[in-house]
């Protein structure tokens, strides 16, 4: 292909971009693709310059306007800026501003003037001017292609975060403002969750949403979208505000609106190039997505000196970060099998570097998600990575489809162990009632006999937060499965010497050592050993919250779910779980089986005294879901008739002195099906065995010496690990928080602690270092 003809190529496909990014908010390429096709296409043009013709896209910045909307004439007009992609992309950058203010320009060893700099994050949203007159918002418009725009005053006025007056005094009569309408990454991911749930279209990403939000014809829509405004510049004023951009910006401030946060003035290129380094580091925390820092020549009138070349300002540069959304090819789908069977799609990819990282696998969640973006083999995908969380393929590039694109299938057949892969819809459980909601999941029911959820059991079994046993990687989980050596965690406890002394990476001292951890192991307390068995949907809060409230496993794990529902987080799927694992034969024989084998578990104690007086029999009738009888009517039902019995053998007039007639008609309806009788008759019946009956519901619970209070612990302890801090902490019943705030109570500071410790001194919280923090504890009668 000659020049001539890429040229025409590229042209077309960046009109196609063009038009579906800005027209449609629906780009079909990542930015960082089309910054690669436009830069070809300059270039392309730079070497063949009697190829440039005026409708080429390098000839044009901005977009259509959609029509719907009237247009507007930017007075000012709106401008792009020029892009850094590299430190040295700066330095030339500010030589440029030095030898265009006729300063001295320095060379290596310095000596140059310097010029001081504002520093702003680009956020990553578009382009907005609002209109003031007098004070009143009287016109807000997008920046079309920079120099008409359209008006969307209507829905800019539904932003709450611009002021539809100016504060204070003192303004322009004419102001025009300009900045960013964004969406924050919080905002995005529940608007996403809405728009799933409600079955419509999800957005790739905060910008899209912010674009797609606001460019609704129906301004309830965009009044419903958490959009917000930042400000950065200005466009036409009846009257000069500030001398330099910076001071602009704070006038404004005072004015009611909102600047970034991280405004900052850099005295050279030098601090610059730290500002952007500091971003850098914070992007991921940063509340709002941002693709880069923008600096300007913070002296007004060196900005009107330096003044404009093309479309761009000469006193203006945005230093990009690397792109978090890059296109790839989907060479693949497999399987993987998970812990509780669950056979998830796992994309395969050709390896792309997106943010600095190389992508190669994409979790594909399950099949639905497969389905909804449309997903076949061989296509061009979007992969984005934001910040630390795992890579997504967030759309399909339908226009670069082969025609030799294959569909995802799931197997029939575990691609692991090759039982059965069962369809089971999610089923949600609430108040007693099951519905099947949309999603289905696919299991492999092979359980502990597919070698994939085996290892993985283990390997949870054995994690540093569960049974603890340390010198047991995954690689040595998998060799002891796939020599068959162990087929269940209790076989742990079976291992001898000479099965493991020849696993590969094992010698005699690392064998021992092993060997000794797992007999080390075996006094967990009930607490991690509940979490360590691995009950779908218990992590470690929920595996404390059981061994705390019920005290002994042989009482969990006859637990009724009815009963389990008590408990503080537990909700009615939660407790189906716990329930069902439990009455499981294989998982019993496992247990048995790791008792019989020297399990000891520690900590076993009394129902815990508060979660016995939570259990009110006005409780547990709210619990049984009868139709028409909440809280409230279980109490007034309780305060006639005082037992189960009662209540269950009253007849309609007993029932109507305490309750409404249909109450009581619904009340005698329940419970004339024997099975409902029974079962709570049964919840009744085991809450008594407990030692938690309703006669002694009255009774006020001593509370725990900590009881209402929240601690945060940070640095690091040296005397005693965070984990078994915060154990101890919550065993006197404190709340173990992860970030302070005028809530909490004490914060327990070890070596290196940082921004925790200054925010509780700023606040004046309680702070106790390591040995104040062991004293404490001993005063409790606890020993590290
Ligand atoms: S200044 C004449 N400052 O980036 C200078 N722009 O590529 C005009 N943007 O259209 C822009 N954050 O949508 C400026 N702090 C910031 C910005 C910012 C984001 C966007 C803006 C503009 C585009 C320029």
């Amino acid at each position: 292909m000659n020049a001539a003809q890429r040229i025409l190529e590229l042209r077309a496909e960046l009109d196609l971009h063009n038009y579906r990014y800005h027209v449609l908010d629906e780009p079909s390429i990542p930015d960082a693709e089309y910054d690669r096709l436009f830069r070809e296409l300059k270039a392309l043009e730079a070497e063949h310059p009697e190829l440039v013709t005026p409708d080429s896209p390098t000839q044009r910045v901005g977009n259509v306007a959609l029509g719907a909307f009237s247009q507007v004439r930017h007075e000012v007009p709106m401008l792009s800026l020029g892009n850094a992609f590299e430190e040295a992309d700066m330095h030339e950058f500010d030589r440029r501003v030095t030898e265009g203010l006729d300063l001295p320009v320095g060379d290596l060893f310095g000596g140059g003037a310097e010029v001081h700099y504002s520093c702003e994050p680009k956020l990553d949203g578009l382009a907005v001017s609002l209109l003031y007159q007098d004070g009143q918002l009287v016109r807000g418009a997008t920046r079309g292609d920079g120099t008409t725009g359209e008006d969307i005053s209507v829905n800019v006025r539904t932003i709450r975060n611009i002021p539809l007056k100016l504060h204070g005094s003192g303004w322009p009569a004419t102001l025009e403002v300009r900045g960013e309408v964004f969406m924050s990454k919080a905002g995005f991911e529940k608007l996403n969750a809405t728009q799933m749930e409600q079955g419509a279209k999800t957005f790739a990403n905060p910008r899209n949403a912010a674009a797609g939000s606001l460019r609704q014809l129906d301004s309830k829509i965009t009044a419903s979208r958490p959009l917000e405004f930042c400000c950065y510049g200005l466009g036409q004023v009846s009257e000069n505000i500030a001398d330099t951009h910076i001071g602009n910006l704070e006038k404004l401030k005072t004015w009611g609106m909102p600047i970034s946060r991280e405004l900052k003035l850099a005295k050279n290129i030098g601090e610059c190039l730290d500002y952007y380094h500091d971003i850098g580091a914070r992007r991921n925390d940063l509340p709002y997505e941002i693709d880069g820092v923008v600096f300007k020549v913070n002296s007004l009138a060196s900005q009107r000196e330096l003044g404009f070349r093309a479309r761009e300002p000469r006193w203006a540069i945005a230093h990009k970060f690397p792109a978090m959304e890059e296109m790839t090819e989907l060479l693949d789908v497999e399987f993987q099998v998970g812990r509780t069977g669950a056979v998830t799609p796992v994309a395969r990819l050709k390896p792309v570097k997106v943010a600095g990282v190389t992508v190669a696998n994409a979790t594909l969640h399950n099949m639905d998600e497969v389905a909804r973006l449309g997903l076949m083999i061989g296509d061009s995908v979007i992969i984005r990575r934001a910040g630390d969380v795992i890579p997504q393929v967030m759309q399909v590039v339908l226009e670069r489809r082969p025609e030799n694109a294959r569909p995802v299938h799931i197997p029939e057949s575990c691609p692991v162990c090759g039982s059965h892969v069962e369809r089971t819809q999610l089923v949600k459980r609430s108040k007693g009632k099951e519905t099947v909601s949309e999603g289905a999941v696919y299991r492999c029911v092979g359980r502990l006999a597919c070698g994939a959820q085996l290892k993985q059991a283990i390997i949870h079994f054995v994690s540093r937060r569960a049974m603890d046993i340390e010198g047991l990687g995954e690689k040595s989980v998998e060799q002891l499965v796939d020599e068959g050596l162990v087929a269940s965690p209790a076989d742990l406890y079976t291992l001898k010497f000479d099965d493991i002394v020849d696993l590969e990476g094992f010698a005699k001292l690392s064998t021992e050592n092993l060997l000794q951890a797992i007999a080390d192991s075996k006094r967990p307390s009930l607490a991690r050993f509940i979490y360590a068995l691995g009950i779908p949907d218990v992590g470690e809060e929920t595996a404390k919250v059981l061994a705390r409230s019920l005290g002994s496993l042989a009482r969990i794990m006859v637990a009724l779910p009815q009963v389990l529902t008590y408990l503080p987080d537990v909700g009615l799927e939660v407790a189906f779980e716990i329930h069902s694992f439990f009455e499981d034969a294989h998982n019993r024989t496992v247990i048995q089986q790791l008792l019989e084998r020297g399990l000891d578990l520690q900590d076993q104690g009394d129902v815990h005294p508060e979660y016995a007086a939570s259990t009110t029999l006005a409780g547990m009738i709210a619990k049984l879901d009868i139709s028409s009888v909440g809280p409230t009517g279980a109490e007034k039902l309780v305060s006639k008739l005082d037992s189960l019995d009662k209540i269950i053998a009253a007849d309609g007039i007993d029932l109507r002195q305490a309750l409404t007639t249909k109450q009581a008609e619904a009340v005698r309806e329940y419970f004339k099906v024997p099975e409902n009788a029974a079962r709570a008759k049964a919840v009744e019946q085991q809450l008594k065995d407990f030692g938690m009956h309703w006669a002694c519901e009255k009774k006020r619970v001593e509370g725990l010496p900590l009881a209402g209070q929240t601690w945060v612990l940070t640095g690091s302890l040296e005397r005693m690990s965070r984990d078994i801090a915060k154990d101890k902490l919550e065993g006197l019943g404190a709340k173990v928080a992860g970030s302070v705030s005028a809530k909490t109570y004490c914060v327990v500071a070890g070596p290196g602690a940082g921004s925790k410790l200054t925010k509780a001194n700023e606040l004046g919280l309680k702070v106790l270092d390591e040995d104040a923090f062991i004293d404490f504890l001993a005063g409790h009668g606890i020993h590290a």
